[in-house]
């Protein structure tokens, strides 16, 4: 059959030339959807590279500043920030403290960069002593006691100005708890980005070193979703549409394509990747190792995530694309 209209059609006719290539590209890649995550800490004029994470730095809020600045004038708008406390606690104290890293990031940035989009992460694991996403109740994380907290860490994250508040502890309900905290205290602008799908994934190891977050015992499995099926994670994602997000997120984005391009069909909402901590190093040592072009494979992934269905791309290597994509 296929050979009775051979050769009328030649699909290598759309290949000829670059020109051609580029004016029948499905997708491309836009540095306004590209995401940076920043660890900042305490302090001032401190930076540490991560070791797990070669290129990638904490930073104290001075030296986020000009990091920020930079990235601002590359093309690159959007921040995701993750704090490291100046101390940790059973109850996580330091997430929701008003002069805490975070608000205190916040306001500099926003005071110094009014435009730049800030997104804070809202979580309890960088802040507890156990390194739980959550509050522990008689040795286990307790969902509905967590809420609040998150709630109220939120509701700090807005005051202190930021546009975008990213729940990420998978408790149930998060979403919701968020968005009437958020309403009641007059913060309706304050854009919702669900980390929606999350899956208990070992490629958070190097964030973990970066954030010093590594569970002090057990895991996430029992909030964090099972690899092994992906209608929970679409289950959660419609969840997290009808409790009230704006954005919702896959990630991880590697391994994780499928739920991606299946969220892109079924749902109608923005919808964001995470290219986490562990894809990253894997890209970047293979790299250093010469095994493999990192420029090349970097364009070839990112577009690959916009083909799967992302409209956002979370990704530590957004400044080094920056300067790739122009
Ligand atoms: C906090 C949080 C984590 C990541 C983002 N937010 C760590 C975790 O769940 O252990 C991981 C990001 C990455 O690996 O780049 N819950
Ligand atoms: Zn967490």
């Amino acid at each position: 059959m296929y050979y009775d209209i051979f050769p009328r059609i030649r699909e290598r006719r759309l290949r000829r030339t670059q020109k051609i290539r580029d004016l029948v590209a499905e997708v491309s890649l836009n540095k306004s959807n590209l995401i940076q995550p920043i660890f900042v800490y305490p302090g001032e004029n401190g930076i540490e590279e991560i070791k797990s994470m070669p290129g990638i730095y904490r930073m104290t809020i001075d030296r986020s500043l000009k990091f920020i600045g930079e990235g601002l004038a590359s093309g690159i708008n959007a921040y995701l920030l993750f704090g490291i406390p100046s101390h940790k606690d059973e109850m996580g104290t330091e997430a929701y403290d008003e002069e805490g890293i975070i608000p205190r990031a916040v306001r500099a940035i926003k005071k110094e960069y009014p435009d730049a989009i800030v997104i804070t992460d809202v979580c309890m694991c960088e802040y507890t002593s156990h390194g739980h996403c959550g509050i522990i109740v008689d040795g286990k994380v307790d969902n509905d006691v967590t809420l609040s907290y998150l709630a109220k860490t939120a509701v700090v994250y807005a005051k202190a100005g930021a546009d975008i508040v990213a729940p990420s502890s998978m408790m149930d309900g998060q979403v919701k708890a968020i968005r009437e905290a958020l309403d009641e205290n007059n913060f309706k602008e304050t854009i919702i980005m669900s980390y929606s799908s999350k899956f208990a994934s070992s490629l958070y190891g190097p964030f973990r070193e970066a954030a010093d977050s590594k569970p002090q015992f057990g895991d996430r499995k029992s909030y964090q979703m099972d690899y092994r099926s992906a209608r929970t994670a679409l289950r959660e994602i419609e969840l997290d549409i009808k409790e009230g997000a704006d954005i919702v997120m896959v990630k991880p984005a590697m391994f994780y394509m499928d739920i991606i391009s299946k969220a892109k069909e079924k749902f109608l909402v923005p919808i964001a990747v995470y290219s986490v901590s562990g894809e990253y190093s894997m890209i970047k040592a293979t790299a250093e190792k010469g095994w493999i072009d990192e420029d090349q494979v970097l364009l070839e992934y990112m577009l690959s995530l916009k083909r799967a269905g992302a409209d956002m791309i979370i990704t530590y290597y957004a400044r080094r694309l920056a300067d790739l994509i122009r």
